[in-house]
């Protein structure tokens, strides 16, 4: 059993497991009197192993928690009225946990936001000001959010769990997607997107590990709102002196990447980006360090998909070059459009593949020259930026090279920041 396993070596089990289960909080009294009078008819062990083995066969305990115990763990395992299940994983924000609510037994996800986010009052103070718009959202597209709050130090997110995977799960386990599952899932998430537009909220985080696939093949968008915690986060972009940029570099549009005010259109390129990755298994901008590739998406040329996969039909790749238009003004400029017209390509679909339904395929050559004059089209105006939200110095940097460089010249300098940035140069402090 997966609990003895675990176990082994780590601290002997506690002599008095009972004692500890208490302390977690994570059963009633009732629950721990029935065990302790099942103890005393000898209907279960007095073994601190053996009694959390019975408790997890019986259902009492899950795996997650019996471990827990047994090492001696009981904080955290109760955090307001939830009790935490099982723990499903962690990324750049925090860990998520799937939990049970004490009193309705409804299952929820909650995610821990990381403490030494949850420390800084100016984050935690705009976070609650986005969660009062992130409650009101309500779309089959849109992972619900229950609840916000905070507990001491604990500030935490209850929301719908999604019993299914992430894209980027998906795409580990099977490899590049078929196109026709891809146009669907990017379809789903464009109504996502529509209805969090609609309702005021960028998302400023797209990216294939923040769109969930349930069982029944519903997408569902994730961290809506939870950009603002990004900005205390070391991890999801890089270091600067004043600051961090919101949104994972792999994914960002280039507005973003230069501090730009983002709109909803920034969202509709990042899942371009993401469209990108799961049709071909690659990221658009290729590079050695996300300095390099910012740098690329920057000067607009993504390496053209049907280099990678030249089997994508023509509709397709136009509208992946829509949505990764440099300029805005290029893009779709709404959410909702998007969805239509992926809709309507899958409504054409017959059984077998969409890649079979195309004939006007685009020589790829054609698509490279598009892409390349994207660069000249970045639009970079100085529009204000949203209260509150940081602007990375390195973001207004590049803005202004881009502002007075042609796009080579853009390409250049992005490259050498490449090179510095693989020698391990402070990319930060040398160039800007
Ligand atoms: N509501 C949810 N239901 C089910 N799984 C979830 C939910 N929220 C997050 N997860 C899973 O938890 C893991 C960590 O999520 P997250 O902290 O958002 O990571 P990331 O930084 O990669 O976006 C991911 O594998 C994600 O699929
Ligand atoms: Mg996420």
């Amino acid at each position: 059993m997966a609990i003895t396993d675990k176990s082994k070596g780590a601290d002997a089990p506690p002599p008095d497991l009972l004692a500890v289960i208490r302390n977690s909080g994570v059963l009633t009294d009732r629950q721990l009197e029935d065990i302790r009078g099942k103890m005393l008819k000898g209907n279960y062990p007095f073994d601190s192993l053996e009694l959390a083995e019975k408790l997890v066969r019986e259902k009492i305990l899950t795996s997650y928690q019996a471990n827990r115990l047994l090492r001696n763990k009981p904080h955290g395992l109760a955090v307001g009225r939830y009790v935490i299940l099982d723990r499903i994983g962690s990324g750049s924000m925090g860990r998520v946990y799937k939990a049970s609510h004490r009193l309705m037994g409804r299952v929820v996800a909650i995610k821990i936001v990381a403490p030494e986010i949850a420390g800084n009052a100016r984050i935690v103070a705009r976070f609650q000001r986005e969660m009062k718009l992130v409650g009101r959202l309500d779309h089959p597209n849109v992972v619900r959010a229950y609840d916000a709050d905070q507990l001491g130090q604990i500030l935490f997110i209850v929301m719908e769990y999604v019993d299914g995977e992430s894209l980027t799960q998906k795409l580990r386990a099977e490899g590049p997607l078929d196109p026709a599952d891809v146009v669907n899932y990017i379809a789903q998430a464009a109504r996502g997107l529509a209805h969090a537009h609609e309702m005021g909220i960028v998302h400023r985080d797209i990216k294939p590990s923040n769109l969930l696939i349930g069982k029944n093949q519903v997408v569902k968008l994730l961290d809506l709102g939870l950009s603002v915690l990004m900005e205390a986060d070391q991890h999801s972009t890089f270091e600067t002196a004043d600051g961090i940029a919101v949104g994972t570099v792999d994914y960002m549009s280039p507005e973003q990447a230069c501090g730009k005010e983002v709109d909803g259109r920034s969202d509709l390129y990042s899942l371009g980006c993401a469209m990108y990755h799961l049709i071909s298994g690659r990221l658009p901008f290729q590079g050695d360090s996300p300095i390099e590739r910012l740098g690329k998406r920057i000067a607009g040329l993504p390496t053209p998909i049907r280099q990678v996969r030249p089997d994508i039909p023509s509709n397709v790749v136009k509208v992946l070059d829509k949505l990764l238009a440099t300029s805005r003004r290029d893009r779709y400029q709404t959410a909702r459009e998007v969805a239509e017209t992926l809709e309507a390509l899958l409504e054409k679909k017959p059984s077998r593949s969409i890649g079979e339904t195309f004939e006007d395929e685009i020589p790829s050559d054609e698509y490279v020259e598009g892409t390349s004059e994207y660069a000249q089209q970045l639009d970079v105006e100085d529009r204000p930026r949203p209260a509150g939200v940081a602007k990375p110095k390195w973001n207004g940097k590049i803005a202004a090279l881009i502002e007075r460089a042609p796009w080579s010249a853009v390409a250049a300098v992005a490259g050498a920041i490449g090179v510095a940035f693989a020698a391990g140069v402070f990319v930060g402090k040398m160039f800007f």
